[in-house]
Parts: structure tokens; C-alpha cells; sequence
């Protein structure tokens, strides 16, 4: 435990520069980014990387998402390559994340790659974020801000509400603008989909003129931290409802009579902004959670493999 608590820190120049010397000295920070906040520690201090599997309770065969300032700064860690220029030029800074082959002298903590051969890296696009890395000067190793399996944070209260205590800082810069965690693709074969997000795979495809491969279900060599169940309210979640049931609380889309909507225009990306802050709202309830059925082009891909992962059965 951090024995004052967590402090919450504006995100001004000194509030950042706080966060950054923390980074610096081997602690953690949670930090916003345009998908979800991140729990950032350095990437490179194997040390500051277990205390984030601590915090989460996560498992360790689990990998993290390395984030740096620029293009520049990816290169210095995986093996570059015409495609991934191509999709960095398109997507970064952006909820975009490359899985790409190390390269030698990297530098990483092996608990970052949890022991596999590539890295994931990504280059956020908030302002925040995007000032605190190039003063940390450094690659931020950073999974989502929730203890392992719950829902993700896109507030510092959704951060603090999981892990209060636990880490040392809190940037707090208000709500995220996505909400949905980034797409990953892999690039260092086939290039292939290991995680819709933020990014439509139909704009991924379209940049690279060739379809994605989609890693097969249940495949934890692919997408390691792709667990059933994952992103858990407490209650039961029910997909595809037309009505509650007993006593359900109805989140809806479009035009529909609910008790909360992800967006009664029925607009995806307002719905993909609004997910994890209508799980946690609805979680508070303590009532089972009905979800009415969300279209799947677009954003709709990762908000329904969210979704789906929230009404999996429960890993323990
Ligand atoms: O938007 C995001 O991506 C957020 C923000 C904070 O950047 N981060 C995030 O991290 O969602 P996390 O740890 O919750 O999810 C990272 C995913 C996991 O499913 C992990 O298994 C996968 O990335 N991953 C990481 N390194 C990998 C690798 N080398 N190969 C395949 N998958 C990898
Ligand atoms: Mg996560």
C-alpha cells in the first residue's frame, strides 16, 4: 500500500512534471489517454513493471503495451517495417497499437513482453499523455487502469475506485474521448487483428489494401491478455435484450426505451465513448445488467466484443 494514498494530480505542466519525475523513480502513475487511463510505469525497471502486475492482480503470462512520444521513439524498440510505417502514418498518435518484433539492445524488462519475442507499442494521442512521455523521456509500460478482469477506467474516479492506494499517482484530466481500448493489430507475420478497439479494422484495411487476418477465439498465444472474461461488472450481463427482465436495468442504443443509452442517435462512436462509464454506473446498481443489441461495422466490432466479454462466464 502507498502510505499517504493516491494522490491526484492536475494535468497542468507542474501537476505532469510531478507525474513524470514518480515514472522516474520506479513508481506508478495512471494516466489518461485518448482509449482508456493507463497504469504507467517504466518499461525498462523490471521492478516498477511487477508492481503494475501487483496492483492489477494481473497474471503474468499477460503482456503490456509500451507507449513512447513518437515514431522515432517505437523504432528504438521493435523492428520497423513498410507496414507499419504505413499504418503509423495513418493512426499515430492514436488508439492504434503495433505488436512488432524486438529489436536487439531494446532494453525492455522481459516482464513488458512477458518473455515473448515482440513488443506491442502504441503513441497516444492526449495532450496529457502525449507531454508526460516526451518529459519522461522514456518508453510507459501501461495496461488499463481496473484491477484485472473488471471494467476499464475512463475517469481517475473509475481509477481510484479499483485502485486507490495502490499506486502512487493519479493524472486526472477528465473523461477520455474514445473509450474503447486500442485496436492491436500484429505485424510481425501475417498482419493480423488480435484486438478490435479504437480504430475500425475497416480503415486498418483499407491503409494496408489487404484484409486482416482475426485470431481464432480462445487462441491465448496470439492475443495473451485477451481472457473470456474480462472488462466484468459484478452482476450478470445479458446480450441482445429486447426488455429487461425481472430486475434488469436496460442499456440501450438507438431509439429504445432503457434505463441508460449509449447513444440515442444511435451513433457508434458516441456509444464507444460511453461504454466502460455506463458499465460502471450500472455495476453501482448492484442489479443484473440487459444490454439491448449494438450493430457491428465499425466501432461496433470492439464494442460488442467488449460487451461480450463482460457477459462471459467468469474465469474464478
Ligand atoms: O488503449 C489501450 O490499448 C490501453 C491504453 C492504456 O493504452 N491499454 C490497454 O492495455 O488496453 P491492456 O494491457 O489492458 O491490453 C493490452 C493487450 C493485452 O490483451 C495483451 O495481451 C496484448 O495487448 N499484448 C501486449 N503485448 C503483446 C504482444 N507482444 N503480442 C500480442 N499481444 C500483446
Ligand atoms: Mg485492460
Amino acid at each position: 500500500m502507498i502510505p499517504n494514498g493516491t494522490l491526484t494530480l492536475s494535468a497542468d505542466p507542474a501537476g505532469i512534471a510531478q507525474a513524470a519525475d514518480l515514472l522516474r523513480q520506479g513508481l506508478l502513475v495512471a494516466f489518461p489517454t485518448e482509449t482508456v487511463y493507463g497504469l504507467g510505469g517504466d518499461a525498462r525497471n523490471g521492478e516498477a513493471v511487477a508492481g503494475i502486475y501487483a496492483a492489477k492482480g494481473r497474471p503474468s503470462f499477460n503482456p503490456l503495451i509500451a507507449h513512447v512520444a513518437s515514431v522515432e521513439a517505437a523504432q528504438r524498440f521493435v523492428m520497423w517495417s513498410d507496414q507499419a510505417e504505413a499504418l503509423a502514418a495513418a493512426f499515430w498518435p492514436g488508439p492504434l497499437t503495433l505488436v512488432l518484433p524486438l529489436r536487439p539492445g531494446h532494453g525492455m524488462s522481459s516482464l513488458v513482453t512477458a518473455g515473448l519475442e515482440t513488443l506491442a507499442v502504441r503513441v497516444p494521442a492526449h495532450p496529457a499523455a502525449r507531454v508526460l512521455l516526451s518529459e519522461f523521456d522514456g518508453p510507459v509500460a501501461a495496461p488499463s487502469a481496473n484491477p484485472s478482469g473488471q471494467i476499464s477506467p475512463t475517469t481517475a474516479a473509475h481509477v481510484l475506485s479499483g485502485l486507490n492506494g495502490r499506486i502512487a499517482a493519479v493524472l486526472d484530466d477528465g473523461p477520455c474521448g474514445v473509450g474503447l481500448e486500442s485496436t492491436i493489430v500484429g505485424l510481425a507475420g501475417e498482419p493480423t487483428l488480435l484486438r478490435p478497439g479504437g480504430v475500425a479494422l475497416e480503415q486498418i484495411e483499407a491503409v494496408l489494401k489487404t484484409q486482416l487476418h482475426h485470431h481464432l477465439p480462445g487462441d491465448v498465444l496470439n492475443a495473451p491478455g485477451q481472457l473470456q472474461s474480462h472488462y466484468a461488472p459484478d452482476a450478470p450481463v445479458r446480450l441482445n435484450a429486447s426488455a429487461a427482465q425481472g430486475d434488469e436495468v436496460l442499456l440501450g442504443f438507438g431509439p429504445v426505451d432503457c434505463d441508460l443509452n449509449l447513444s440515442a442517435k444511435g451513433n457508434l462512436t458516441e456509444a464507444a465513448a460511453n461504454l466502460f462509464a455506463a458499465l460502471h454506473s450500472l455495476n453501482d446498481t448492484g442489479r443484473p445488467i440487459a444490454v439491448t443489441s449494438i450493430p457491428s461495422h465499425g466501432l461496433g466490432a470492439a464494442i460488442n466484443d467488449r460487451l461480450r466479454r463482460a457477459a462471459a462466464p467468469r474465469n474464478s
